[in-house]
């Protein structure tokens, strides 16, 4: 049973953004499915590896659109991806001096929580600035604006 579950309230209506937020939610269920089934420590390595990695990429991607739409909260939206990757990079140092048993329920809480917030408050006031304001939704996005026409 899938604990971190992609649902329509999470969509942002752009696309390629959508197709990142579900992978970071994939991430999370092979976590939560290795902590049910098998060896979590291992999980927890393999997926911290696994959304370093995408987050860098989904941050920047998604930071580049923030700016080319002229969003007005840019830098706070910017500093809440930071925060997360500094948090993120410190459960990493943490998986790799200690081997608890604690850690991994404690890192998919964490991460999960993140996700549900920022996806549903941070992630979302975009969706709704663009909705507000078609004219950006064309410039970043003109296949997701036809979508919505
Ligand atoms: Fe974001
Ligand atoms: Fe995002």
């Amino acid at each position: 049973m899938p604990f971190a579950e992609w649902g329509d309230e999470f969509s942002i209506g752009i696309e390629e953004l959508d197709a990142d937020h579900k992978k970071l939610f994939a991430l999370l269920n092979d976590l939560k499915n290795a902590m049910d089934t098998g060896d979590a420590h291992e999980a927890l390595g393999r997926v911290l590896s696994g959304l370093k990695l995408h987050m860098s990429f989904h941050f920047a991607h998604e930071e580049e659109l923030l700016r080319l739409s002229d969003y007005p909260d840019y830098e706070a939206h910017y500093r809440e991806h930071q925060a997360f990757a500094d948090a993120v990079e410190e459960l990493h140092r943490d998986f790799r001096i200690r081997a608890s048993d604690a850690l991994p329920r404690q890192a998919f809480e964490f991460l999960k929580n993140w996700l549900y917030q920022h996806s549903l408050e941070a992630d979302r006031a975009f969706a709704e600035y663009l909705k507000a304001n078609p004219a950006m939704l064309e410039r970043i996005s003109p296949a997701s604006a036809g979508a919505v026409r």
